[in-house]
């Protein structure tokens, strides 16, 4: 349903960055979050080793930052793992969970990433939780069975606030990372159902974010952002890029202008 809605951009900067790009990129983000119309909200999910650059150069801007993974577990002996409590010591307020690179090279089940969102909302951050499928599995027309499950394998485990609570960022794989994003009305049939699904857990929790992600680029973010169930967008590479996530973020004011 169409309904006019602050926009969320978020930047997942993978595994990218050094200390001293890092600081150019984080500062040149703060500076010109702080010229965006008040409808756009930025954050940046930065490596974890990062997290305290990302607090010392962002705190007092507008822009909030976190991470792009959690533990399962609280904490304990977990070689390697990093605590949803230790992402929070660093300020964050953003945890991306369930990433389809995650899905795939860590073999993440949908009832792991369940697991985490709940870990990062007991932590009292946002779980950006993904969903996509794959392009075998559109062309199969499974994508709402498989994103659906996705997203159900989440929400079962919530209770209704917690639900509502989250952000949802829609990432078709095969448009991840590949210059070639759905387009505008492939991505907004998706969130509808997204949406619907959402709705169907109670009313708060239909008006959750709903990001887009996969290959979004200043040329085509307010297109996308333009559609009614698209909240903003979970940005890859160009967040790698000042201006570009700049531009991307501006896309979201105008879009939101727009409604
Ligand atoms: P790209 O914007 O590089 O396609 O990556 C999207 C993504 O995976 C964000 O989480």
């Amino acid at each position: 349903m169409s309904k006019q809605r602050t926009k969320l951009v978020v930047g997942n900067w993978k595994m990218h960055g050094r200390l001293a790009e890092n600081a150019v990129l984080l500062q040149a983000v703060a500076q010109g979050a702080g010229e965006l119309s008040a409808d756009v909200r930025v954050g940046v999910c930065v490596p974890g080793p990062y997290l305290a650059q990302a607090q010392s150069l962002l705190s007092g801007s507008r822009v909030v930052w976190g991470a792009q993974d959690v533990s399962a577990f609280t904490q304990g002996a977990y070689t390697g793992e990093v605590a949803a409590s230790m992402v929070v010591d660093f300020g964050a307020s953003l945890v991306i969970v369930g990433h389809s690179e995650r899905r795939a090279y860590h073999r993440e089940s949908s009832e792991l990433v369940a697991v985490k969102a709940q870990r990062v909302l007991e932590a009292g951050l946002t779980p950006v939780v993904c969903v996509g499928e794959t392009l075998e599995e559109r062309e199969a027309g499974s994508t709402e069975q498989v994103v659906g499950d996705q997203l159900d394998a989440v929400l079962v485990k919530l209770s209704d606030v917690e639900a509502a609570r989250i952000v949802v960022a829609y990432e078709p794989v095969w448009a991840i990372g590949t210059g070639k994003s759905a387009t505008s009305e492939q991505a907004q049939a998706v969130h509808a159902f997204l949406r619907s699904r959402l709705a169907a857990k109670g009313a708060a929790v239909a008006d959750v974010p709903l990001l887009y992600g996969g290959s979004v680029k200043p040329e085509n973010a307010e297109e996308l952002f333009r559609q009614p169930d698209i909240d903003g967008g979970l940005i890859g590479g160009a967040s790698l890029k000042a201006q570009d996530f700049l531009a991307i973020c501006k896309a979201a004011g105008a879009a939101s202008v727009a409604g």
